[in-house]
């Protein structure tokens, strides 16, 4: 087990696809651990796997720091049903340190993937466990929330974004060789 390093904001992996899981084999079941020992170690309710570098659909959600009895992971999750009843909330991430922002979101998902026992399920999901799914969810797909923010949140952010990226670019200036 280990607790892996979080990419944030400005770092490439967090925009790309990731990859479908082809096998659910030993790498996977240490990344979703790997996940679960990252998480723990941060005030967030969910992680996904480009986000700690891995670039693979899988991610975990964890509602228990919101009180809420939720936690699953998901291997190649789909959504398959949103609802056309939106809901506006703030979200931050923990690849965006400190950023908040309001994100409209369709307020309840049938979402389906397979679990790490292998099992395919189809889960119904509202309110704070559909939010955390859809935004785990687009962090394999390269969306970040802020991608949803109006004009005026990105402005007031703008500070805060600009130094994170030039905390990863000064980070990749030093690894010259
Ligand atoms: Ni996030």
């Amino acid at each position: 087990m280990a607790v892996l390093k979080m990419c944030t904001y400005g770092d490439p992996i967090l925009r790309k696809r990731a990859e479908d899981v082809s096998e659910l084999n030993d790498d996977v079941l240490k990344y979703i651990i790997d996940l679960e020992e990252t998480l723990s170690k941060q005030n967030g309710i969910g992680l996904a796997a480009p986000q700690v570098g891995i670039p693979k659909r899988i991610f975990l959600v964890d509602l228990r720091p919101s009180k809420e009895d939720k936690k699953i992971a998901l291997i190649n999750p789909e959504i398959i049903y949103r609802s056309s009843d939106i809901i506006e909330r703030e979200e931050g991430c923990l690849s965006v340190p400190e950023v908040w922002g309001s994100v409209i979101r369709p307020e309840s998902i049938k979402m389906k993937g397979m679990l790490p026992n292998g099992r395919i399920v189809t889960i119904r999901a509202d309110g704070l466990y559909a939010r955390a799914l859809q935004h785990e969810y687009d962090h394999l797909e390269g969306v970040l929330f802020i991608d949803y923010l109006s004009t005026g949140e990105l402005d007031k952010n703008k500070e805060l974004l600009d130094t994170i990226i030039e905390k990863n670019r000064k980070k990749l200036d030093r690894i010259q060789i």
